[in-house]
């Protein structure tokens, strides 16, 4: 089964309530229809009905059995505008300005989320990358021991046999352009958890540079090493190794002639980059050179899953971003149940999953893996 195919898999697996923000795009709708009728999740689209009617209409698509809620008369808008105000009022916040802001359905479904009311949401074909990430960041907040918010890329190498069998981690490709040593650990922290539930093994990290284990001396480096004192003292179970260059993170071979005795050479599935620069250049150069498939940037570090898409992104790209946060749901409600708290996941025999996966799913997932052949 592909990465993609498994994260679909589970999606029907637990099947989350999961808010679509834009619900007046017919991209929106459109994906909202294959995750209802393909059970992979419960999808609540936000808009005006008359708007989420006609962009029905115009994906060609009905709406039955499909949640819909416009913000802008949302049951819940005073309690909405009622927390953002006094969550924000020492920054500034305006009552009337929090009320104004609770009637978009990017906060209202921010607010959803917050509240409990649906276990993620996804944006991003209608808002830009900065609006979604403002929601996160004033409204769900930083996950517990996390201060920086950042974003990763899923890869998903064909042929390859690194990593977890082609599929990658890479960290962080779009948001920090410079991040600091504290910073560059709550990204890879971060990204550790999003490896749990989207590769669904063991994470291994490499902190990539230019030199291997003081193979070279430079103060760029100073920054890496220490981000692997952070981690190491703060999180002693990630599997985490550092200054590492890509070939010794990737290649057992290499990683044990340049790294021996790492707990990482040679393993790595989760790349965290030093800087944007090399973040960004390294997905891009991976999607072109070697045909993967990249999927991203989903933010990472926050307290709850959401998504944000490209402005140019098609109606199964929604769904599979939709899949990927109910999966990062579920993995969060599995920690709580891990750690004693009320929920728990249900579970379902792979054969019964696989048979909930849409024939219009499955396809994609066939022109992806097409795309890569
Ligand atoms: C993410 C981004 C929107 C934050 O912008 P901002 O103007 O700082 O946003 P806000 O002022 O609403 O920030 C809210 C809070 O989050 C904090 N914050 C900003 N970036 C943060 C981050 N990466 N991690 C944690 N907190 C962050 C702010 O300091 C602010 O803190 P406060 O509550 O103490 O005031 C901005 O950095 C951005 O636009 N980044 C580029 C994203 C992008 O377009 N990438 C393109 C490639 S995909």
């Amino acid at each position: 089964m592909s990465v993609i195919d498994r994260i679909l898999a589970l999606a029907a697996n637990t099947v989350k309530t999961i808010a679509l923000s834009e619900g007046e795009d017919p991209r929106m709708v459109a994906a909202a229809r294959r995750l209802a009728d393909q059970k992979l999740a419960r999808p609540v689209l936000l808009g005006r009905p008359d708007k989420i009617a006609e962009a029905a209409g115009k994906a060609g698509v009905s709406l039955d059995g499909i949640a819909t809620l416009d913000a802008s008369q949302g049951p819940r808008l005073a309690e909405f505008a009622k927390l953002y105000y006094e969550k924000r009022k020492a920054k500034g916040l305006t009552e009337d300005q929090a009320a104004e802001a609770v009637r978009d359905p990017l906060w209202y479904g921010a607010w959803m989320l917050e509240t409990g009311e649906v276990d993620g949401f996804v944006a991003g074909a209608v808002n830009s990358t900065a609006n979604v990430f403002r929601a996160g960041l004033q409204v769900i907040g930083m996950a517990p021991g996390i201060k920086t918010a950042s974003s990763c890329f899923l890869m998903v190498v064909p042929d390859c046999e690194y990593g977890a069998q082609g599929a990658f981690i890479y960290s962080d490709c779009g948001l920090l352009p410079f991040p600091d040593a504290a910073q560059l650990a709550d990204i890879a922290v971060a990204s550790n958890t999003m490896a749990k539930a989207l590769l669904q093994t063991t994470p291994y990290l490499a902190l990539l540079s230019f030199s291997t284990m003081g193979s070279a001396e430079h103060p760029n480096l100073d920054k890496v090493k220490e981000a692997r004192r952070i981690i190491k003292e703060n999180h002693p179970g990630i599997h985490v190794d550092g200054e590492l260059q890509a070939d010794a993170a990737l290649i057992p071979a290499i990683g044990s002639s340049k790294a021996p005795g790492s707990p990482v050479a040679g393993k790595a599935n989760v790349l965290i980059f030093p800087d944007l620069n090399a973040g960004n250049i390294a997905y891009k150069l991976t999607e072109r050179l070697a045909k993967a498939t990249a999927i991203g940037p989903l933010p990472q570090g926050f307290a709850k899953p959401f998504s944000d898409l490209s402005r140019g992104c098609n109606a199964d790209d929604i769904v599979i971003a939709a899949a990927i946060v109910s999966v990062q749901a579920a993995g969060r409600v599995a920690e709580v149940a891990s750690t004693g708290g009320p929920e728990a996941v249900p579970q379902k025999k792979e054969e019964e999953i696989v048979e909930l996966v849409s024939e219009i799913v499955a396809q994609r997932i066939r022109e992806i893996l097409d795309k890569q052949a």
